[in-house]
């Protein structure tokens, strides 16, 4: 992995110094109006570099990650002068970092660029590993590239302006990688309690560092995602048809709280098939009914959800559905075929653990 991760609550002099190094012939920063009003001011104030950026500023919100709003950016980017040696900031959560990293990759054929994420989510997972894209057609992240930033500052300074519903959205892909480590890993996390602690202190940056290294591991030996890196895609499958499901009903839902609900699932398949182990698996739904509530489906929605694991670009053939599964915290078993009735199966006991 060629991407620098940067953890610091430093942020403006540490743009300074990789925008000073990079030496770009202008800088351009894609953001969206929130971060545009929480963050940026503050930023441009304690940085040189960001005092003279041309400012490209998208609308909120993952409904906005789309054809529509990408053609704008690179409108946008053409008018602000833009050339193959400019710099992008993407600042904002992985709705920029992901929309931004591809408007980066393709405009001109690819220019560097550098993210700056602002919501737990988008530090943990999406600034890291190099996945960029939008969603299309009703799918999600159905176009884009792998092109990895320059760099990731990553940074707990601007998580004290996002709401609990955003924090325990980027918290479900720290149970991910935690689940993805070791037990160990797995309880400290259900120890912290996000509910209570300073999401912006110092314990909180900690446990971040250790969550972006694990992932940084995985995709160290699997950029492109031919073999291990799969093993990241845990609670997605099912993950994502809840968030495309839930886009369908006009109801849409964060994406790590539907990676937590997605994760119920997997790892009760995981139980069925690997024998992960049920006390494991019970203090994760606890945890997630309690912070997280439950994702309301019933048989009758099985149908469309299965049809949209199906789709999910994972899938090499339609008719499989391929899943990561756990045999424990840490023993990840990637490309595992999973029947329809061992997923309507897990889809049952997902509604009696969840109380639904
Ligand atoms: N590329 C990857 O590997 C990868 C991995 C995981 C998720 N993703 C993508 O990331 C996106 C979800 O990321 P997200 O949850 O950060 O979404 P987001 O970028 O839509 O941000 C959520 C909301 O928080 C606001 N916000 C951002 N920073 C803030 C701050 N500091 N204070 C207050 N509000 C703030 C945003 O304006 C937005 O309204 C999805 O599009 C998902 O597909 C990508
Ligand atoms: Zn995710």
């Amino acid at each position: 992995m060629k991407q620098q991760l940067i953890f610091t609550n430093n942020t403006a002099e540490t743009i300074d110094t990789l925008v000073g190094r990079l030496a770009p012939s202008s800088l351009v920063v894609i953001t969206d109006d929130n971060v545009d009003r929480l963050v940026l001011p503050q930023l441009q104030a304690d940085s040189k570099a960001l005092a003279g950026a041309y400012v490209i500023k998208c609308r909120p919100g993952d409904e906005n990650k789309n054809l529509d709003a990408l053609s704008t950016v690179w409108t946008e980017l053409e008018r602000a002068g833009a050339t193959r040696s400019s710099l992008v900031l993407n600042i904002g959560g992985g709705m920029i970092t992901d929309m931004g990293g591809f408007a980066a990759a393709a405009y001109k054929r690819g220019m560097r660029f550098i993210n700056v994420p602002t919501t737990l989510l988008a530090a943990v997972d999406a600034s890291v590993g190099g996945k960029t894209g939008i969603n299309f057609n009703g799918y999600k992240n159905e176009v884009g590239a792998f092109a990895e930033s320059e760099a990731a500052i990553i940074s707990t300074v601007y998580f004290k302006t996002l709401s609990h519903t955003e924090l325990l959205s980027g918290y479900a892909e720290m149970l991910k990688h935690a689940l993805l480590q070791s037990r160990e890993a797995f309880a400290s996390l259900l120890d912290f309690d996000i509910d209570n602690s300073t999401a912006s202190g110092e314990r909180m940056l900690a446990l971040l560092q250790t969550s972006v290294e694990i992932k940084r591991r995985i995709v160290e030996t699997d950029l492109h995602e031919h073999g291990l890196r799969r093993a990241l895609n845990l609670g997605h499958t099912v993950g994502h048809a809840f968030e495309s499901y839930a886009m369908r009903r006009e109801s849409p839902v964060p994406h790590g709280y539907a990676v937590a609900w997605g994760m119920v699932v997997e790892l009760v398949i995981s139980h069925l098939m690997l024998d992960f182990p049920t006390e494991l698996l019970h203090s994760y739904a606890d945890y997630v009914r309690t912070r997280y509530g439950a994702f309301d489906i019933t048989c009758d929605d099985y149908p469309a959800l299965l049809e949209l694991m199906a789709h999910d670009k994972k899938n090499r053939t339609p008719d499989i559905i391929n899943f990561s599964l756990l045999r424990d915290c840490g023993d990840v078993v990637i490309d595992s075929t999973v029947s329809a009735d061992n997923i309507k199966a897990a889809l049952d006991i997902y509604r009696d653990l969840m109380g639904i």
